[in-house]
């Protein structure tokens, strides 16, 4: 059971209070070991899929020997997965803020192709127009303030280059949303805290997908930060979404 005060911190940090950016970056460093396990055991492998899907809509093959950002990189599985496409003759940068999650990507991918950066979404140590595209795969949900990492973003890439954002949505249909909400709130946090030992990631989880923007909405924030042609797909009866914006400039 978890007490009053941990509930209120969640609700808070899921709902991006201040206490946000300190609560996912600890969390993250607690879950690192246990986290990959659980996120093909959680979604039944369909994660792998959302992520294939999303790289595809980043059609790095326009630049393959570009430079890409894969953003709120985790344990490097999105990176990973990049530099191992056929053709891919780029290179790979993946910034996350928790070392943790870094660490247990080690060994995912030769450091000449795919290299870990310790930094925050906000305050991306790269020059501006450097990157050929970026990617954020269940990551921008977890930034303290969206609009700051999503102006990060486009100040990095060169003008041309695309943003694709895989996250969490809340499926619009009554029956998959009732199926949806019986799992995400209460099975997947009580198989998530035994499996990860961490007492409130899981019911974090559910709640910052429930406070974070419907897919018009999002797309509307990343148009308001500078990407244009901003479009989306829905994933899996809406559980997902892939995002899709392209700095303005050249082509
Ligand atoms: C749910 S994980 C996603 C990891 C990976 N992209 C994946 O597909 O599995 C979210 C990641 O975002 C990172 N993150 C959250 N806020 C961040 C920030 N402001 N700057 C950098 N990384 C951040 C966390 O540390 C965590 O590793």
């Amino acid at each position: 059971m978890i007490d009053t005060v941990e509930e209120r911190l969640v609700d808070a940090a899921a709902a991006g209070g201040a206490e946000k950016q300190d609560y996912v970056r600890a969390t993250f460093e607690q879950i690192a070991p246990r986290y990959d396990l659980l996120n093909h055991l959680l979604s039944f492998n369909v994660d792998r899929r959302w992520r294939r899907r999303a790289l595809r809509a980043l059609e790095w093959t326009r630049a393959p020997r570009g430079f890409y950002l894969d953003l709120c990189a985790g344990t490097l599985d999105v990176g990973a997965q990049l530099s191992a496409e056929p053709g891919f003759q780029g290179f790979v940068v993946g910034a996350d803020f928790a070392l943790a999650m870094l660490r247990a990507g080690k060994g995912k991918a030769p450091r000449t192709v795919l290299a870990p950066l310790a930094a925050d979404a906000q305050r991306l140590p790269l020059p501006d127009a450097a990157m050929d595209g970026a990617i954020v795969a269940f990551g921008i949900r977890n930034v303290a303030s969206l609009e700051s990492a999503l102006r990060e973003v486009h100040r990095v890439l060169r003008p041309g280059a695309r943003l694709v954002i895989l996250e969490f949505t809340t499926p619009r249909r009554s029956l998959v949303r009732w199926g949806y909400q019986l799992y995400f709130h209460h099975v997947l946090p009580m198989i998530g805290g035994i499996v990860s030992g961490h007492r409130t990631a899981y019911r974090y989880l559910p709640r910052s997908v429930a406070h974070f923007p419907p897919e018009p909405e999002l797309a509307a924030r990343m148009s308001a930060a500078g990407f244009r042609d901003v479009t989306w797909e829905s994933l899996t009866a809406g559980i997902a979404a892939v995002h899709v914006g392209i700095k303005g400039g050249a082509c």
